[in-house]
């Protein structure tokens, strides 16, 4: 199993993520700054995963903190926090597991250290719930993917795998599990411009599980739809508004178009964490710009003449109406069902 963050000899150990697939290399984490780095550079990236290291960056800023009095150390967390808040807007988690973070540390009676202790527990228990929250989604997800035929083919963008999460995957959750029983012919990964996440990433997490992945561009999923190559298609969130709106990589508001157009089943599969409650609407979702080398450069070649200009959204909104079902560790709902009062309760437990 691929875990992306893990606590190790009183660090954290992320696998770099920017190096894959021709490089396995981990980094050890000792600081909060060196973790808000980390994220900011997408050597840890993919909304869960983002939670995971933020959780640990809150803790590693927490012991960094030298003093004996509370409110003192209430107001430096509060700066660790907005130090990691600043990294990368998209993604929910983030502040999720950040908030988690302050809460405990708020809700825990005693001591500097014992806060420090409990902020530990927390975060370690971000980290191993994820694992199974995952779990359950891919085991959920099995209930809903199309009965027939009997090994599907299902098509995902981006990474929304293990190395997204604390392990197993959201869309891959669904994948891993749909191959566990026998339900998968092949995975169709999407590179995903620009920073091809799908042909770096997701190739290499089915290529270590021996799943049989096909790469194709971006603009040949319309097509291989066509030619009936793709029976479902399964994506994972960075946040999923109120009304199921759901921002993910950019690409994947197009994908769920030609899905459309091809009555091919459009999942999203994410935990109740990657909801924000607060929005009513995915207008109000936060989208990250990202700098314009990542479209117009590939290694050390420059793809366009100078002079022309750039725009670099990091993700797109998919309206609700697009999409089949959500599919979470509670099971799978229509978007509409989400607002219902009981997973509002459960996504924000700890
Ligand atoms: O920019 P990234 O690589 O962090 O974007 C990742 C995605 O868009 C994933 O699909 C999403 O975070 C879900 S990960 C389980």
């Amino acid at each position: 199993m691929i875990y992306p963050v893990i606590w190790q000899n009183n660090s954290v150990v992320l696998i770099d993520q920017t190096l894959l697939p021709n490089e396995y290399k981990v980094v050890e984490i000792h600081r909060s700054e060196d973790m808000a780095r980390a994220i900011k550079t997408m050597i840890v990236r993919g909304a869960p995963a983002i939670g995971v290291a933020a959780a640990y960056g809150m803790y590693l800023g927490a012991r960094e903190i030298q003093t004996s009095d509370r409110q003192e150390f209430f107001a430096r967390l509060e700066q660790v926090a907005d130090l990691l808040r600043a990294t990368r807007p998209t993604a929910v988690n983030l502040f999720w597991a950040i908030s988690q973070m302050l809460q405990t540390a708020q809700n825990t009676p005693g001591t500097v250290e014992d806060i420090q202790q409990a902020l530990f527990q927390t975060a370690q228990a971000i980290n191993t719930e994820d694992v199974q929250t995952c779990q359950a989604i891919g085991d959920h997800g099995l209930q809903v993917l199309p009965k027939a035929p009997e090994k599907l083919t299902i098509l995902t963008h981006c990474n929304a795998g293990a190395l997204a999460t604390a392990g197993y995957g959201t869309a891959l959750g669904v994948v891993r599990s749909a191959w566990r029983e026998g339900r998968l012919s092949r995975l169709f990964a999407d590179e995903t411009r620009p920073r091809l996440q799908g042909a770096k990433l997701t190739a290499w997490e089915a290529v270590q599980e021996g799943i049989p992945v096909t790469v194709i561009t971006d603009n040949m999923a319309a097509h291989c739809m066509q030619q009936g190559l793709i029976h479902a298609v399964v994506v994972g969130a960075d946040r999923i508004a109120a009304n199921g709106d759901t921002a993910n990589k950019i690409g994947t508001y197009s994908l769920a178009i030609v899905a459309k157009a091809h009555n091919i089943p459009f999942f999203v599969a994410a935990p109740l964490s990657t909801i924000d409650f607060k929005l009513s609407d995915g207008s109000q979702i936060p989208i990250e710009e990202r700098h314009p080398e990542e479209i117009y450069q590939v290694g050390d070649t420059i793809l366009t003449p100078s002079g022309v200009e750039f725009y670099n959204p990091a993700f797109d909104v998919t309206p609700a109406d697009l999409i089949t079902a959500i599919i979470t560790e509670n099971g799978a709902f229509a978007p509409s069902e989400l607002a219902k009062s009981s997973l509002r309760q459960k996504a924000g437990k700890f």
